[in-house]
């Protein structure tokens, strides 16, 4: 309003609260507390307004696998800022773009050659409908429109790519989305039927044939693609059973429906490889990625897709007719390119490998406490699901929950020093994304705290 920047600390906070809207908050919780303001990071460590450290124990958002404070990353887009700030790559290349998509290219399975960069993870989810809808087009298969996602996952918050996230709660304000979106089941093998709750591989032949079920439901002929997280995500870290993905891919070549392997956080080292599909032994036609591109130095986005993908686009007078302007932007490409740099140099993809045992250990000794249900997931990717009564999995009323994550822990754990997520989106949980910088030391401080909080939480159910 007054045009002035806020220059001390009570002020920026009265600027906070007067004039910047924060993204999926609940603003009136604000109401008689302070807006935390993060002012700095240095590796593994962020720091507030006041100068409270905390551990970082979601990478800032899944994002900042390198840690925090690289100034040597930080230098790279500077450069490049100086030598070309800016180009589009709309009929135009340019150096840095190039150099990562051959390096991304390089590391991706099969003949996913080819890159298409976006500024995000909902640009390029929603990208890879776009590609896949005029691919069909192309390919003389114009009915195929239709994308498959499961129950609960989070795929972006884009009008194509909330029709293709399967959390009711978040799409509902914005009903008509674009048609098309169907939802298969997802891979929580702790709330798995009873028919196959005792047996994983069961489990994951059912989840899988599901996929075939709703193509055979929907119609072969209408459907374009299916998407999914290596691990998903929302929910709280569900990995896949044995032989699922193998499944999948086979119903996808049977019905030529595209397999996307949507990796805006299972990729870059998050799951101890560059790309998570990699992990679990399938090649899908498209990844998606995102966060952990640039470690958050810079905004990126993008997908890496297969040569068959791209073939009918390379035929005159065909064109993708798809384009964002900072998409592939000159400092966030270098930035990329230096962030994987860091990756090589350092060992990052060894240290999650290395230590991603001990860090589940380390989780698993919560299971003392009464509250905690299942602990879960892969990599340094972990999710923590709370329940009311162990031995029945009860879980908790919506007031409880309400109560419990909104009313104690979410606010509990920050002031206990750690950042994580607390999510009710599905069953409530507590989520870990730590980077993959981190070692025994920090699972130990996560740990302890959560053991603290926890336990205080058990009292006020
Ligand atoms: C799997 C997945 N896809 C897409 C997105 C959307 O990414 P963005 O917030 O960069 O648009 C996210 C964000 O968390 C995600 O986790």
């Amino acid at each position: 309003m007054n045009g002035m920047p806020a220059v001390n600390p009570a002020a920026l906070q009265e600027a906070a609260k007067r004039n910047l809207w924060l993204h999926f908050t609940r603003h009136s919780s604000y109401a008689g507390s302070e807006i935390p303001i993060i002012v700095r990071g240095e590796g593994q460590y962020v720091f507030d307004q006041h100068g409270k450290r905390y551990l970082d124990g979601l990478a800032g958002l899944f994002v900042s696998q390198i840690g925090h404070g690289r100034t040597d990353v930080a230098e790279a887009g500077a450069r490049q800022a100086g030598e070309l700030a800016y180009f589009p790559l709309w009929s135009y290349a340019h150096p840095r773009a190039v150099e990562l998509a051959e390096r991304l290219a390089g590391f991706a399975p099969g003949d996913l050659n080819r890159v298409f960069f976006t500024t995000s993870g909902s640009e390029a989810v929603e990208s890879a409908w776009k590609l896949a809808k005029q691919y069909f087009r192309l390919t003389g298969e114009p009915g195929r429109y239709k994308v498959l996602s499961r129950h609960i996952a989070y795929h972006g918050t884009t009008h194509g790519a909330l029709a293709v996230t399967g959390l009711p709660g978040i799409k509902m304000p914005f009903e008509p989305l674009p048609p098309g979106g169907v939802r298969v089941p997802n891979t929580n093998f702790y709330r798995a039927p009873a028919f196959v709750a005792d047996d994983v591989t069961a489990f994951g032949a059912w989840a899988a044939d599901e996929i075939e079920r709703a193509i055979l439901r929907e119609g072969p002929e209408s459907v374009a693609a299916v998407y999914l997280e290596p691990v998903q995500n929302s929910g709280g870290c569900f990995p896949p059973p044995p032989g699922y993905f193998g499944r999948v891919r086979a119903i996808c070549d049977k019905y030529g429906v595209l397999m996307v392997s949507d990796e805006v956080i299972c990729a870059f080292g998050r799951l101890g490889h560059i790309f998570g599909c990699e992990r679990y032994g399938y090649t899908p036609d498209i990844i998606t990625f995102a966060k952990g591109v640039t470690s958050g130095y810079s905004p990126l986005g993008g997908m890496v897709v297969s040569d068959r993908l791209m073939e009918p686009y390379l035929k005159d007078p065909n064109t993708f007719l798809h384009g964002i302007t900072f998409a592939g932007h000159p400092v966030s490409c270098a930035v990329a390119l230096a962030n994987l740099d860091v990756f090589e140099k350092e060992d990052l993809l060894g240290n999650v490998r290395a230590n991603e045992g001990a860090f589940r250990a380390t989780l698993e000794k919560l299971y003392d406490l009464p509250i905690v249900g299942d602990v879960r997931g892969d990599g340094y990717f972990y999710g923590i699901e709370m329940v009311k009564d162990k031995a029945t999995r009860e879980t908790f009323s919506d007031d409880e929950s309400e109560r419990l994550l909104r009313g104690f822990l979410s606010h509990a754990l920050f002031d206990a020093g750690l950042i994580c997520r607390a999510d009710d989106r599905g069953d409530p949980v507590i989520q870990l994304s730590p980077p993959l910088t981190c070692t025994q030391e920090h699972f130990d401080e996560i740990e302890q705290i959560l053991r603290s909080v926890l336990s205080d939480a058990w009292t006020h159910i």
